[in-house]
């Protein structure tokens, strides 16, 4: 495909084209996605320019991000960066893209929350296995009084996350820790989060390609039956979490019974079903300390 001379208008439609042949699945998004980016030019910025004509090096570079995307590259990787929870998180590869379910629980810890009247209080908050900080960053921007922990494994994710933080305006409340799950850190804390890897390592290679050869490994694999983080992070969340402290961790399918009764071995609480997220599928296990 050659783009130069092309209008803006026509090179969206064209690449759009070219991506539903290739069978992506949001081939309008996404042309508009990587044109805009190629240009620089948010979605009014393509509307008003849509009859500018794409030089040279402009097409070159948009033939090269369509390339990728076609091979199979998420538009999120291929950007650098994705939206969750109405921010802007930077991506590296040592990073998982955040996903919209994991919205859910932020939903379900503000929930409750809200619910007990402690939105205002001085909270403090542990989030284990914090990727590029999604799940931290995004509670931090909605209590205004709370701080925050979180840890990974990996020490370039953990760069990730604290550069999120500083963009976002939220570094003077979030520090980061490099560790093995908490085993840095001394409690207690009112709120423990997670997200943990949760796909049984068996079926890591049945992925769709753009998670199994984009999103890194460590982000992954939950160990044989995908519950391994959760054995060490249901009894950690009850040895740090303060009395009344809230637990609340993203599961994969078919995993609430497990981790529930995971939770409860450890000695929290589970006092409702998990959450279900907006496909309707179970996604979020809240426990407490009592
Ligand atoms: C599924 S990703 C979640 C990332 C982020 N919290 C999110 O929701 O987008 C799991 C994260 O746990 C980290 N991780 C894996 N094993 C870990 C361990 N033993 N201790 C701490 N973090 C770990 C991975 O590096 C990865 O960033």
């Amino acid at each position: 495909m050659n783009l130069a001379g092309h209008t803006l208008d026509e090179a969206r439609r064209a690449i759009a084209t070219q991506l539903r042949k290739a069978k992506i699945e949001s081939p309008e998004l996404d042309a508009r996605l990587l044109l805009g980016d190629v240009l620089q030019l948010d979605l009014t910025g393509l509307i008003t320019a849509a009859t500018r004509r794409l030089d040279t090096s402009e097409a070159q570079r948009l033939e090269d991000v369509i390339r990728r995307r076609i091979a199979g590259e998420p538009v999120a990787r291929i950007l650098g960066r994705r939206e969750f929870w109405g921010l802007t998180f930077a991506l590296s590869p040592a990073t998982l893209v955040p996903r919209p379910d994991t919205e859910t629980l932020i939903e379900a810890v503000l929930d409750i929350l809200k619910r007990e009247g402690r939105t205002a209080a001085p909270l403090r908050i542990l989030d284990i296995g914090t990727g590029s900080g999604a799940i931290l960053l995004a509670l931090l921007s909605e209590l205004p009084n709370t701080t925050g922990i979180g840890t990974d494994i990996n020490p370039a994710a953990i760069a990730t996350a604290a550069d999120n933080a500083a963009t976002l305006g939220l570094a003077s409340r979030a520090t980061f820790v490099a560790c093995d799950y908490a085993g840095a850190l001394r409690g207690p804390f009112d709120i423990v989060v997670s997200n943990p890897p949760y796909i049984p390592t068996a079926d890591i290679d049945h992925l769709d390609l753009e998670v199994r050869a984009h999103d890194p490994r460590l982000a992954l694999d939950g160990g044989a039956d995908g519950l391994t983080a959760y054995r060490t992070i249901a009894p950690l969340a009850f040895a740090l979490l303060a009395p009344s402290g809230i637990a609340a961790v993203e599961i994969g399918q078919r995993q609430a019974h497990g981790v529930a009764t995971l939770m409860a071995e450890a000695g929290l609480a589970v006092p409702a079903p998990a959450k279900a997220d907006l496909g309707g599928v179970p996604r979020v296990v809240t426990a407490r300390k009592t």
